[in-house]
This record gives structure tokens, C-alpha cells and sequence, in this order.
């Protein structure tokens, strides 16, 4: 396979723009093509069958552009369709999501601990979190908490502000995520509020950064395949959406953290 090839990183919409960021600061040889399917937006709501033909059709996009690792940085899909892309994708590109790297982390350093879990309702009731970590044998208990107002609070600015402190403290202080010892934002856009999180919990809680526990993975992955780029002295970096308004380029660049420009590519034409 092409070393020089993009990465593949697709999202339900921009969020998933926090993991192209991780990505983006740990390997910047790299090229890479991001697709937010912004026109099907959210996916947290969404029947499992419906994110299915989403990711299909996403993955199809990726492979004609000719990624060599595709990577489901929404947990909504990557909880919903992550087994059907990889059998889909097959041998033509390894298929990452960002639920299997936070696990692996969970059962490394939490052993008969207890961890909270905040997602969208897609996520939290497909329980994937949950049947991963007890596979891995190692008497954690995950205490689960469906937040299905977080995303688009944030999509719509709100964050650091005191309305979000207030829907943040409310859910935050549910009876399932006390006494809890690190909490896992299972979910694109929460980064953007983990300062907030971090305080409520008077730093006593180890807020996980999922993004950069994702980014780590992709690298090894590159690495062990053989398939970093050694020598992209330019690297590009593409950013199309499935629907475009003016809306979403702003919001792109708070998620990226640096001005991108989104190119519109309708899912089906
Ligand atoms: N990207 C989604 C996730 O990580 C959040 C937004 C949505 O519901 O589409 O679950």
C-alpha cells in the first residue's frame, strides 16, 4: 500500500474535526481527507440501520480517494457500523474506530475501578462500551449516562459560558456518575466542554482525552503496518461535508482549532 496515501477520518458532522485534530498534531507528515456527514446529522438519534448505508457510502468515498487507513471518529457509527465497514472495506484499507483504543487504555490502568461513560443515546444504549470493557476480564464497572443535549449545545457555541455549566452540572451530578474514578467522553464534541467537566469534578476525576488516546492508535497502526509517510514535505489536508452552511465552516474552525476550508460533496447525488 501507498505510503504517501491519505488518512480517512469521517464523522456524523464536524465533531469528529477534535480527533482530526489529535491526528493532524501527531502526525503532520501525513495527508489527510475528512468527511462530516453533515446533511445526516446527528447520528446519536439515528436507527443503527440508517448509520449502516451512511458508513458504507462514506467508506466508498474514502476508498475512491485512496486512504490507506479509514478511521469512524464518531463514536455514534463506530458503536453502530464499525464490524460492517470492516468487513466492507476488507483488505483494501485498515478500519479504525474510536471506541477499541479507549478500552484497550481503560483496561490498562483501571482495574477494578469504577468509570463513568457520557455519549448520545445511539452509543450509550448499544451497550458496546460496556461488552468491550467486561471482555476484558478485569473487574471494571462502567457506569453509563446518556447526554444527548451536550452535542448540539456545542455545535451551537455553547460552551465556557454559564448555560452550559448549568446542563453540564445537572447531568454530571446523575446518581451513575458519582463516585467514579475517570469518565470517558464518549463522544465527538466533548472536548471542547473537558475544562468544565474537569472543574465540576474538582480535578479529583481523570477526565479521559479520547481524541489523543485515538491518535496514538492510528500511529501505531501506521507503524507497524510500515505505512507512515516518511517523506510528505507538504501534506494536504482535504475537508468536505455532505451538506454546507455557513454555520458549519464557523464551527469547523473552533472543533479544528484553525481555520479550514470545507468543500461540499453531496453523499448521494
Ligand atoms: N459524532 C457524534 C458522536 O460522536 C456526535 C454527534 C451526532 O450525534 O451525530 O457520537
Amino acid at each position: 500500500m501507498d505510503q504517501n496515501a491519505p488518512i480517512g477520518i469521517f464523522d456524523s458532522g464536524i465533531g469528529g474535526l477534535t480527533v482530526a485534530r489529535a491526528v493532524h498534531e501527531l502526525l503532520p507528515k501525513e495527508n489527510f481527507i475528512y468527511f462530516g456527514d453533515t446533511a445526516h446529522l446527528p447520528y446519536g438519534d439515528k436507527s443503527v440501520a440508517a448509520i449502516q448505508s451512511y458508513t458504507i457510502k462514506i467508506c466508498d468515498i474514502l476508498l475512491k480517494q485512496q486512504c490507506k487507513l479509514i478511521l469512524i471518529a464518531c463514536n455514534s457509527a463506530s458503536s453502530a457500523a464499525y464490524e460492517l465497514a470492516r468487513e466492507y472495506v476488507g483488505r483494501r484499507a485498515k478500519v479504525l474506530n474510536v471506541i477499541d483504543p479507549v478500552v484497550a487504555y481503560i483496561g490498562q490502568h483501571y482495574s477494578d475501578k469504577t468509570i463513568g461513560l457520557i455519549g448520545t443515546k445511539r452509543t450509550i444504549s448499544s451497550n458496546v462500551y460496556r461488552k468491550k470493557i467486561d471482555k476484558l476480564n478485569k473487574n471494571i464497572r462502567l457506569q453509563c449516562l446518556a447526554t444527548p443535549l451536550l452535542a448540539p449545545m456545542i455545535e451551537e457555541g455553547y460552551f465556557n459560558n454559564s448555560i452550559s455549566q448549568v446542563i453540564i452540572t445537572d447531568y454530571l451530578s446523575s446518581p451513575e456518575l458519582q463516585q467514579i474514578e475517570a469518565l470517558i467522553l464518549g463522544c465527538t464534541h466533548y472536548p471542547l466542554i473537558q475544562p468544565q467537566i474537569e472543574k465540576f469534578y474538582d480535578y479529583k476525576v481523570e477526565i479521559l482525552n479520547t481524541a489523543s488516546i485515538v491518535a496514538e492508535e492510528v500511529k501505531q497502526t501506521l507503524a507497524t503496518e510500515n505505512m507512515l509517510n516518511p517523506n510528505s514535505m507538504l501534506p494536504y489536508k482535504k475537508f468536505f461535508v455532505s451538506d454546507y452552511t455557513q454555520s458549519f465552516a464557523e464551527s469547523a474552525k473552533i472543533f479544528f482549532g484553525a481555520t479550514v476550508q470545507l468543500e461540499h460533496y453531496p453523499l448521494w447525488e
